[in-house]
């Protein structure tokens, strides 16, 4: 028998994960993203690498329900207890808050008004295949896709753990998207963070999925 080993990666940093500079960093995400696009009251969203849910609960109070994704179980375990305490606020019942453990390509609905991803693309291989996924089986027809991730960076940025991917280069990522029907509207750098002598880039993209398909 073949025994697959799955590894969740975020284990030890679930506990520690809402760290000032994690939350400051969701914060100053969702600013611009909800700068560029506002989403309607009775949006349907999907926070996918939701992590914790630092960028979703902050989103959460603005629409009708986020769905929270996330490969690991050890970030949703904090993600749910901190859903556990906000139960009283309106915006995050049971009926309007739902988390899912696992990957992307299990979840099908095609209701889904907008899908936002905070620095959880990077960790992610075959993107093609999700990015097609997220068009064709989750977005509803006009639907919008925010990424908010890396730009291109020298591998330096998760030391000596192996990530997926070194950051993006954005025309590139672009070409990938629009493969999938999900057409870049607007995309451009909107934090620079600093590590040691190093500086990382962060982009925000937004991306819309053709009214008919
Ligand atoms: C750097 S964390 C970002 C978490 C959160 N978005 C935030 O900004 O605080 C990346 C997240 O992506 C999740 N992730 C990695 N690969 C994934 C996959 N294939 N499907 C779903 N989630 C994944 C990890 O478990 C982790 O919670």
């Amino acid at each position: 028998m073949i025994k697959t080993m799955t590894t969740d990666k975020f284990e030890h940093k679930a506990q520690g994960w809402d760290s000032p500079v994690k939350i400051e960093m969701a914060g100053k995400f969702v600013r611009e993203m909800l700068e560029n696009f506002k989403p309607e009251k009775d949006f349907k969203v999907l926070d996918y690498g939701c992590g914790t849910g630092l960028a979703g609960i902050e989103v959460a109070p603005l629409v009708k329900s986020v769905v929270f994704l996330d490969s690991s179980r050890a970030m949703l375990d904090v993600l749910s207890e901190k859903l556990g305490s906000l139960s009283d606020i309106d915006s995050l019942s049971p009926d309007n808050s739902k988390v899912i453990h696992g990957d992307i390509f299990k979840y099908v609905t095609k209701d889904v008004d907008m899908v936002f991803s905070l620095m959880a693309l990077h960790h992610i291989e075959d993107l093609e295949s999700v990015f097609e996924h997220i068009s064709r089986n989750i977005l509803k027809p006009s639907g919008v896709l925010v990424i908010g991730d890396l730009t291109d960076e020298d591998g330096s940025f998760h030391g000596e753990e192996k990530v997926a991917h070194s950051g993006f280069n954005i025309p590139e990522l672009a070409r990938q998207l629009e493969q999938s029907d999900l057409e870049v509207e607007t995309t451009y750098t909107y934090n620079t963070m600093k590590r040691g002598d190093k500086e990382y880039e962060q982009f925000i993209l937004i991306a819309r999925k053709a009214e008919k398909n």
